[in-house]
Parts: structure tokens; sequence; C-alpha cells
């Protein structure tokens, strides 16, 4: 079969021609806001009993699975919107929690609306004790972000109510919950692995002071950030608050449409974000940094890069083929802090692997750019948080993103629960046999493919 891809208008409509060789049949498939349906191929078939043709799409590269109003990225050109609001703007002007107001009501607050916001989300900040007893279960050494998943299904448990996704209250309940006691996990996280004790949450500081204050409080009273490092987490925290459809978001909706309870949907999205492909990658990083150790012997790396035997951590994307808006803000954040914190020496070493990468044709050729998590680290560590806290910084901010994708799949009357096709290409169909009459079959890795 092949497609011959003519759009042409007809009627005001835009179709696709596509004409099936095996059969000589030649279909129309309509063209909606750019997209086809991958529905509509099922009715090219070369008989009753064929169930029609499906698009094989490995990592979904080029599969819309929805359609969302919140996020715009336009990867050619470097652009990032929230609700049509440039990412530069927001991050210049606006504060985390106006921003994921933003986010999840689709419009800017005005100023009683945001108060109220502000006061609805600290009132959420504190975590039943059970939740904190359950924390110290965990072992010394636990992973924040495993800590993370695990106390996010917990959390479930304590909301039952949070099971009526058709509500819209109760939507706008857990929202509230969820992006209110995100910064709370993740201090008691922090605090668990030091072995210190947890720290309640302060309601009269602002949303990144206050996870400041339960991270880092010790002896003092009233807890105070430097407000250079408050403000450039609270400019962090923009910038990580949505990224429309990467993995995580699409792990979210998944587990969204089964109408599984958004405990279980940020779990899941948590999850999926701690890979080192995703956020994960903000930790490889600074671990890629120190190995490659001095500006001197960041050539040399590069050439071991482009071997494909490991990647430069913190370069490429799957959508930005040009320079990610949210990179150039982070450069000019760093040396913000820096002045509050002091340098952080790796600094040096990224600039270099940024600026020779750059100039390189294996990188040029394959669009490869810094992503968000190239630079993160490197400010994180100057302000103190340690490297398995980094996916962690990344899960806070991104809760207003997935809460608001959450709400929109649930009330979106397009939306199905989520099952894709396959192409089986597995044994045929054959008899069981008993034990004594099988053949011995290869142990090692690869005897059957992609068996274990
Ligand atoms: N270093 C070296 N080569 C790379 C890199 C890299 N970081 N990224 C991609 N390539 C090469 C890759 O080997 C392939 O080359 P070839 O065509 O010769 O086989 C080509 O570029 C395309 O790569 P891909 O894996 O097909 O691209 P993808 O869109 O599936 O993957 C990615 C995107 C982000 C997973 C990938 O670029 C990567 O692994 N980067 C390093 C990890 C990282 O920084 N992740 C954070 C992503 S951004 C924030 C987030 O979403 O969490």
């Amino acid at each position: 079969m092949t497609a011959s891809a003519a759009a042409v208008a007809e009627d005001d409509r835009e179709i696709l021609d596509v004409t099936d060789r095996r059969s000589a049949t030649h279909y129309e498939l309509p063209i909606a806001e750019g997209a086809i349906r991958a529905t509509d191929l099922r009715r090219i078939k070369t008989g009753p009993e064929d169930p029609g043709v499906v698009s094989y799409d490995p990592g979904l590269f080029n599969t819309a699975v929805c359609k969302s109003r919140i996020t715009y990225v336009d990867g050619e050109c470097g652009i990032l919107r929230y609700r049509g609001y440039p990412i530069e703007e927001l991050a210049e002007r606006s504060t985390f929690l106006e921003t994921a107001y933003l986010i999840v009501k689709g419009e800017l607050p005005d100023s009683e609306r945001l108060a109220a916001w502000r006061r609805n989300v600290a009132h959420h900040t504190a975590v039943h004790e059970n939740i904190k007893k359950f924390m110290e279960g965990f072992r010394y050494d636990a992973n924040p972000m495993g800590m993370l998943v695990g106390t996010l299904g917990a959390l479930a448990t304590f909301y039952p109510d949070a099971m009526n996704v058709h509500d819209l209250e109760s939507r706008r309940l857990q929202t509230r919950r969820l992006i209110g006691k995100m910064p709370t996990l993740a201090a008691f996280a922090y605090r668990h692995n030091r072995g210190l004790p947890y720290v309640y949450p302060d309601d009269e500081l602002g949303y990144a002071a206050n996870f400041l204050s339960m991270v880092f409080r010790t002896g003092q009273r009233r807890y105070r950030p430097d407000p250079v490092v408050e403000r450039a987490l609270e400019v962090l925290f923009i910038l990580h608050a949505d990224h429309e459809q990467n993995c995580s978001t699409n792990a979210l909706r998944c587990v969204a449409s089964a109408h599984a309870d958004p405990y279980a949907a940020v779990a899941a999205a948590v999850a999926a974000l701690g890979g080192p492909r995703h956020g994960g990658a903000n930790s490889e990083v600074i671990r890629m940094f120190r190995e490659i150790g001095s500006v001197g012997r960041v050539r040399a790396s590069i050439a071991e890069f482009k071997k494909g035997e490991r990647r430069l951590m913190g370069f490429g994307h799957r959508v930005y083929k040009s320079y990610d808006p949210r990179v150039k803000i982070m450069k000019r954040l760093a040396h913000d802090v820096f002045a509050a914190t002091g340098r952080n020496p790796l600094i040096d070493i990224a600039v270099e692997l940024e600026t020779i990468a750059l100039e390189d044709e294996y990188f040029v050729s394959r669009r490869l750019y810094p992503n968000l998590d190239f630079y993160s680290g490197i400010i994180y560590q100057a302000i103190g948080f340690p490297e398995a806290m980094f996916p962690v910084l990344f899960a806070i901010p991104r809760t207003a993103g997935w809460m608001a994708q959450w709400a929109e799949i649930i009330t979106d009357p397009e939306q199905k629960i989520a099952r894709p096709r396959q192409i089986y290409v597995g044994a045929p169909a054959r008899r069981y046999l008993p034990i004594e009459s099988r053949k011995p079959h290869g142990a090692s890795e690869g005897a059957v493919a992609g068996a274990i």
C-alpha cells in the first residue's frame, strides 16, 4: 500500500487522498487542525476480516494524544507559552503561585482571587501526622523520588473523596491539596535522608520560601531565605510548571484516563519523571560534570559522546530543535544565584561543553541543544540541595501542570481510556507440551528477543 499524500481543499474541507495499492481503493481522510484521525486508518482494509491499518509510532513521535489549551511549545522557533503568555514574561514578572493559578484556571487572577488562592494553597501545605509516620518508615538512605512516589500513593487513602473525579469541587480541592502538599512531602524526604527532624510549613512565607524553610531551617525560630535565592527558586518553579505532552504528563494522562484518583495519576507522573532520560537527567548532568572534572578535559569528553557510547546529559530534546527559551533564562539566573551563594565552579565546565557542542557537526546536524536540565542542577547545587533532590525540585512545580492536564483529560468528552494497539510479532499459535517433551531453549539474554 502507498499513500499519495495530497491534501486538497474540497468544499472547504482539507482532505488527505490515500490510495491502497493492495486493493486499488481510494480513501479520503479528513484533516482537521493539521491531524488525521488515526481511527480513520481502520477504514483502509483488504477485506472484511482485515482489522484495518494502524499507525506504528513507538515513543509517540508523531501522534497527538489530546487537544490541549494549556501550554504551547514551538520547538523550531524556541517558543514556550503557558495559556498564551510567553515564558519570558512570566519568569520576569510573575510568582510561582500566580503562574500555577494561570495554568490550572486558564486566566491570570485579579488581586482578590490571587490572595484567596494563596490562602487556599497555604491551608493545604500541612500533612496528616500519619503521613509523617509513613515517611519515617522509609530506610534512612531512601531515594527522595521513590519516597515521593510511595507517599503520593499513600495520600490517596487519606482522601477517598478524590475518587469523585467528575465533581468540579472535588477536582479543585485535590488540586489545592496536591500543589500545597508537594513541597512538604519533598522537604520531609530531604530531612529524612539527613536524619533531621521534619519542619512544619510556615503559612506566612511564600511558596518557594516556605519550601526552603522546611528544607534548611535548623535552630532558628523563624527562617527567612536570602531574597535572591527565594526569587531564583520561584523562577525555577515557573520554568518547570508545565511542558505539554512529555513522558510524565503522558503517564499521568494514561492513568487519569482510567478515572483513577489524581494521587495515583501524579504518583505515576513522578515515577516517570525520575527516569534519567526525563527529569532524572538534572542529577545525571552534575555527575557528568564532576566526572569530566575540568575545562581542559571537555574536548576529549565531547569525542566520547559522539561515539554514541553515552549521551551528553542535559542535551537534546524531542521537541526543541532550537535553543530552549528556558535555558536562556536559567543561565542568567545562575549568575544571580552565585552572587548570593558563591560561584559553582561546575558552570565553567557547562559553558565550555555547550560552546564546543554547539559548534560541533555531530550536535549541529542532529539539532541538539542544552535542555532544561543542563543548568538547573548547577543552581540547585549552589543553593545547597543534594543531587538526589534535583528531580524532586522538578516534580514540585510540575504538579501545577499535571493537575491542569488531569482536569483537562477528565473533562474532555473526546477522551477514552488509553489503550494503544500493538503489532504482534511473537510466536505463532502452538500447543502446550508436557515438560518432559520440551527441548531446552537458549538461556542467554536475547534467546527470545526482548525476553529477560
Ligand atoms: N548526546 C548525544 N547524542 C544524542 C543526545 C545526547 N544527549 N540526544 C540525542 N542524541 C542523538 C541520538 O544518538 C540520535 O543519533 P542518531 O540519529 O545518530 O542515532 C539522535 O541524536 C536523535 O536522538 P533520539 O534518541 O532519537 O531523540 P529522542 O527525541 O528520542 O530523545 C532525549 C530525546 C531527550 C531523550 C535525548 O536527547 C536524550 O537522551 N538526552 C539526554 C537526556 C536528557 O538530557 N534528558 C532531559 C530531557 S529535557 C527535560 C525533560 O523532558 O525532562
